[in-house]
């Protein structure tokens, strides 16, 4: 089944066939994700993008924008610190105010889980992209993991991840072990036992508390960063030197890692804590390619979003002020 929705809010709800779909086309951008100057010869038509980036943001942020200079689309990013927001507008009324001025999609980096949904809600007949809210979802970061892996198996049907460190508060964690149990993979999740989550949670996941008893035979590993900007008060934050030492991936770790195993890392790292400094510069990792990936998969995104807006009634979007 292809991709069809108005949003993409997260990766959980998606059927193998959709998130399928978007790696197809997203495989399809791959050569121009990596080229600078590149432009479609096919301009994506009928859509105005709004970047709405209220949490710091590198790789999304830039990922998103060139993607939609890529594609031809009208578009500009704006920050917190540029909004009214600050004034006490809602986020729903900022919304309004873009719509007014034809704006019809809304990339949406926002602190709390279900904001970019609250917005999709509030403004039916716009199209919002979940780009990571709080500790909820990053769909479009577990669709680029999923396309780096897919790249170099062929499929994920079979394959076991182990992801390890601060699962409980990681967006990026959620959405792909989603994405990757949607399409027959199985998880193994490793870190201190406070920051995993609520038991049977998660499809398609079990818990070992020994990492190098869950690397035996993996597949991929994915190391996550210590979410600190995410802990409440009275929450344990690991202290840097004991969390390298039983659950980072260290040169040692790596060095013991069948070759073909996979690294991953959504970026941005901590070097020397979850992943040795090493190991990133050592060549042996996928993570700059995750990072191309994030472009490609940005572009396969708002293209099936503008097929699905010129496929809608053109009543409805007349409706809108279109
Ligand atoms: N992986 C990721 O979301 O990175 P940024 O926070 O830099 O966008």
């Amino acid at each position: 089944m292809s991709f069809r929705r108005s949003h993409l809010l997260g990766l959980s709800g998606l059927t193998a066939g959709e998130i399928g779909d978007l790696l197809d086309r997203a495989e399809g951008y791959w050569d121009a994700a990596a080229h600078a100057g590149w432009r479609t010869a096919t301009p994506v038509s009928g859509l105005s993008v709004v970047n709405l980036i209220l949490e710091p943001s590198t790789r999304t942020r830039c990922s998103f924008e060139i993607a939609e200079q890529r594609l031809g689309l009208e578009h500009l990013s704006v920050g917190s610190d540029g909004l009214s927001l600050i004034k006490g507008e809602t986020l729903s009324d900022t919304g309004r105010t873009l719509r007014s001025m034809g704006v019809n999609v809304f990339v949406v980096r926002h602190p709390e889980v279900g904001a970019p949904a609250r917005m999709a809600e509030e403004l039916p007949e716009a199209h919002v992209i979940n780009a990571g809210d709080g500790t909820g979802e990053h769909p479009t970061q577990g669709l680029l993991d999923l396309l780096v892996l897919r790249r170099q198996w062929g499929s994920i049907e079979g394959r076991r991840i182990v992801v390890i460190g601060d699962v409980l508060h990681s967006r990026v964690a959620r959405s792909t072990v989603h994405g990757f149990s949607a399409l027959g993979g199985s998880t193994t999740l490793c870190g201190p036992a406070h920051l995993m989550p609520e038991a049977g949670g998660w499809p398609g996941t079990t818990i070992e508390d020994d990492l190098d008893r869950a690397l035996a035979g993996a597949d991929a590993v994915m190391a996550l960063r210590i979410q600190r900007e995410r802990f409440g008060a009275g929450e344990l934050l690991p202290d840097r030197a004991g969390y390298r030492a039983r659950y980072g991936l260290t040169s040692d770790r790596v060095a013991r890692l069948a070759p073909e195993t996979a690294i991953i890392h959504p970026g941005p790292f901590n070097r020397d804590v979850e992943i040795d400094g090493d190991v990133v510069d050592s060549g042996r990792t996928e993570v700059w390619r995750q990072v191309r990936a994030g472009v490609a998969v940005r572009m396969a995104t708002l293209a099936a979003i503008g097929e699905v807006h010129a496929d809608s009634a053109p009543a409805a979007r007349a409706g809108a002020g279109e």
